[in-house]
């Protein structure tokens, strides 16, 4: 059975897909409950701690809601500050973003090694996204609060892209949507790309993991296996829901 961190209103707590940047919450609460998600990763061994620093992520949020071009985004404030703290505890020297869309779920991730919120330098961060308009917004976005180049979107599929790259994947992050025949199934095919190149302490984050579980079942069956991730933890916080899982 799956660890499990319920946040007790999350059937209520619900963004306007199309006002990512409104308040939901004071953000003492949202804190404190981002904490409570963290506290059970770290207890799973997924992650060394909770500590991160909330300034940053501020500093991160603001640059998104001035520089970003953002149609719509399902990344609640939750998620977003969830996903940071984990790149910000976990610190991974290649992360790579699959679907990333505007890129505004890409930088949630980066943004703790680049832009405004950095707290680490990284190597590479990849976003990838398979319709090259979309990349290109992306790309557009990130490089307005990343001049550095470390974060950068790659317009190709990212099964291609796992399957291709030549170091150790230290976070990977899932959110592709593999259209009407495959859905989110397609999570699993581009773990399995990225798969042996994870070292042990990798982690892999899947996005959807509530309102898209039924897609998911066999993804989700995959990390939830011992023979395959050391520990993996459903942490929903919103409606969406995310899997971490740690080899
Ligand atoms: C639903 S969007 C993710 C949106 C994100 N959850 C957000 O709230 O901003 C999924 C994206 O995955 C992209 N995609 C689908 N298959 C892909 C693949 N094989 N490789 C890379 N991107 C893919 C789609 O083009 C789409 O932009």
């Amino acid at each position: 059975m799956a660890r499990l961190f319920e946040a007790p209103d999350w059937r209520t707590y619900r963004m306007s897909y199309r006002e990512p940047h409104r308040q939901l919450e004071p953000l003492e609460r949202e804190a404190a409950l981002v904490g409570r998600a963290l506290a059970v990763l770290r207890e799973a061994g997924i992650l060394p701690h909770t500590d991160y620093d909330h300034g940053k992520m501020l500093a991160m949020r603001r640059a998104v809601a001035e520089a970003f071009e953002i149609p719509w985004t399902a990344i609640s404030p939750r998620m977003q500050r969830l996903l940071y703290a984990i790149n910000a505890i976990a610190q991974p020297q290649n992360m790579i973003a699959a679907g990333v869309f505007c890129g505004n779920t890409f930088i949630s991730n980066a943004g703790a090694a680049v832009g405004p919120g950095a707290c680490y330098r990284a190597r590479h961060l990849i976003g990838v996204e398979i319709r090259p308009n979309e990349a290109a917004r992306a790309e557009r976005n990130v490089r307005r609060i990343d001049p550095s180049g470390v974060a950068r979107v790659v317009a190709a599929d990212a099964v291609d892209i796992c399957a291709g790259f030549p170091e150790p994947i230290h976070l990977l992050y899932l959110d592709a949507d593999g259209g009407p025949e495959k859905g989110k199934g397609i999570y699993l095919d581009i773990l399995l790309a990225a798969y042996e190149k994870m070292p042990p302490g990798a982690i892999v984050l899947a996005h959807n993991s509530v309102n898209s579980a039924g897609r998911l079942r066999h993804y989700l069956e995959f990390v939830r296996d011992r023979g395959n991730f050391r520990e993996s933890v459903n942490c929903i916080l919103d409606p969406e829901g995310l899997e971490a899982s740690v080899r």
